[in-house]
């Protein structure tokens, strides 16, 4: 991506999580997303509670739990709050169905656990994010370390059932096997088009050494996308 597009992305990425900002009342436990625009959201909620908003927030990761101390974010946990009334996240890939490949960042795990925690679940993005087909974005496979070939060789054959052969990499980050804050290394699969994303989240999350996949189905209840001409929302039925 050009400086000139990422740039467009980013301001679009910070409309639409003002535009979810509006969605949040006091009192409300919400889930907090991680990544560039979820960030946007974190630090727009910010702002209100050094205004004199009441929240407290559940974060989705380490980086996102660090960012909303700072601004001075009350922080809660799922222990005492298992039901959340919003969760905001970003996303890096949509469909019409709300269906969304999430992951990118790594996070995927929490944040799977959080969204499905929550009444609402808003994802805010730029236009760049929105598919016809899910899997032009490499689909994240969070796996644990023991037998991890053995469980990549599952993947793989799963993926065959489906008629697909994606190339698979682990994740490298600054040259070093990536981690996830649980742990776990993460496998990306360059899958093209994910026909049945339904059945092929269940299908891998059944795998033994499989923690979770980035295939999110049924958990977005609205998109708030930033577009050039404004904010769009798209609702689930
Ligand atoms: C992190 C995620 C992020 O929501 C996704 O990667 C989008 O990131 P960004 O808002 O930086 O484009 O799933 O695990």
């Amino acid at each position: 991506m050009s400086v000139d597009k990422a740039a467009k992305a980013d301001e679009q990425k910070k409309q639409a999580a003002l535009q979810a900002l509006t969605l949040v009342k006091p009192g409300m436990n919400l889930g907090l997303g991680t990544g560039s625009t979820a960030n946007h959201f974190i630090r727009a909620l910010g702002a209100k509670v050094k205004e004199g908003l009441e929240v407290k927030g559940v974060p989705t990761s380490r980086a996102t739990a660090e960012l909303a101390k700072e601004l001075g974010i009350p922080l809660t946990t799922l222990g005492d709050h298992p039901f959340l009334d919003l969760c905001v996240d970003g996303a890096d890939e949509f469909d019409d169905q709300l269906r969304l490949i999430k992951g990118g960042g790594g996070a995927l795990l929490i944040e799977k656990i959080v969204a499905t925690s929550a009444k609402e679940v808003v994802i805010i993005t730029d236009e760049t994010k929105r598919v016809k087909t899910l899997g032009q974005f490499p689909l994240p496979i969070e796996v644990v370390n023991m037998g991890m070939k053995a469980t990549a060789w599952k993947i793989e054959r799963a993926f065959r059932m489906f008629g697909m052969n994606p190339k698979m990499a682990l994740r490298v980050k600054d040259g070093q096997l990536f981690r996830t804050d649980m742990g776990n290394a993460i496998i990306d699969a360059a899958c093209g088009e994910i026909k049945d994303a339904d059945r092929l989240e269940f299908v891998l999350n059944n795998i033994p050494g499989v923690v979770n996949n980035g295939l999110f189905i049924n958990v977005a209840t609205r998109v708030i996308m930033a577009t050039a001409k404004g904010t769009q929302e798209i609702k689930g039925k």
